[in-house]
């Protein structure tokens, strides 16, 4: 079983998009936890057309304890477990670097976001440096990636210097935005699509370095 879980301090970067798509391909022995109070992948879900379960499960309060347990629990008997966090430093973000295997950064290209994910990066290393183990990995994601900007050509680069594992980027699609709208996964609402192949692809690097238990 691995976790995973969707982080970055920055809002809108598209934490909630990759957390349905990617569960999207690794359905169905997956479920994802919406730790967000703002619930994007329980309003995802809403329609009832995704094929894995979204648990909204908000962390807030002092309730950190039965939320890792309740998290646990979901996890139980399927391989994966994806966390799609809000866009703070929280006790939620905290709870699930406490326990992922793989915590997944998207980076959209714009200097406010790179600030975020120093951020971002210097939390997963201190869970790393808590927990002793190594873990959590990180994949840092180009995110709502449109290459014809100057930032967008040049974000990978910039994403390597960090010195961890960069993903294969996720292009800016209006198919993203509409598959939300019909509460469907990519997969299925645009199948075989360019914006599928990306997730497709992310998805599998994702299993590959989830997987390194
Ligand atoms: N690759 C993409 N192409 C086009 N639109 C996208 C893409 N990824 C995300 N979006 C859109 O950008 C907005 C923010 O995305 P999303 O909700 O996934 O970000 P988030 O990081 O989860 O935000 P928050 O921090 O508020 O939780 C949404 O309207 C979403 O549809
Ligand atoms: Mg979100």
């Amino acid at each position: 079983m691995a976790i995973i879980a969707l982080a970055n301090l920055k809002g809108g970067v598209g934490k909630s998009t990759l957390a349905v798509n990617v569960a999207g391909v690794l359905a169905p022995s997956v479920a994802v936890i919406d730790a967000d109070p703002q619930a994007t992948a329980t309003a995802w879900a809403e329609a009832g057309n995704l094929p894995f379960p979204v648990i909204e499960s908000p962390l807030t309060g002092d309730n950190v304890k039965a939320w890792i347990a309740a998290a646990l629990a979901e996890a139980e008997g399927r391989k994966f477990l994806v966390i799609d966090l809000p866009p703070m430093l929280g006790d939620a973000t905290a709870a699930a670097l406490a326990i992922c295997d793989l915590a997944v950064v998207p980076v959209s290209p714009s200097g406010a976001d790179l600030r975020a994910t120093n951020r971002a990066v210097d939390l997963i290393g201190q869970a790393r440096a808590q927990r002793g183990t190594g873990k959590p990995y990180a994949l840092l994601v180009p995110s709502k990636v449109d290459r014809r900007t100057a930032a967008g050509a040049e974000i990978e680069a910039i994403l390597h210097d960090y010195g961890e594992p960069v993903g294969p980027g996720i292009s800016q699609r209006i198919a993203h935005a509409d598959a939300f709208s019909a509460g469907q996964w990519i997969g299925d609402y645009a199948k075989g699509s360019a914006g599928h192949a990306e997730i497709k692809a992310l998805a599998s690097v994702i299993k590959r370095l989830a997987g390194k238990i």
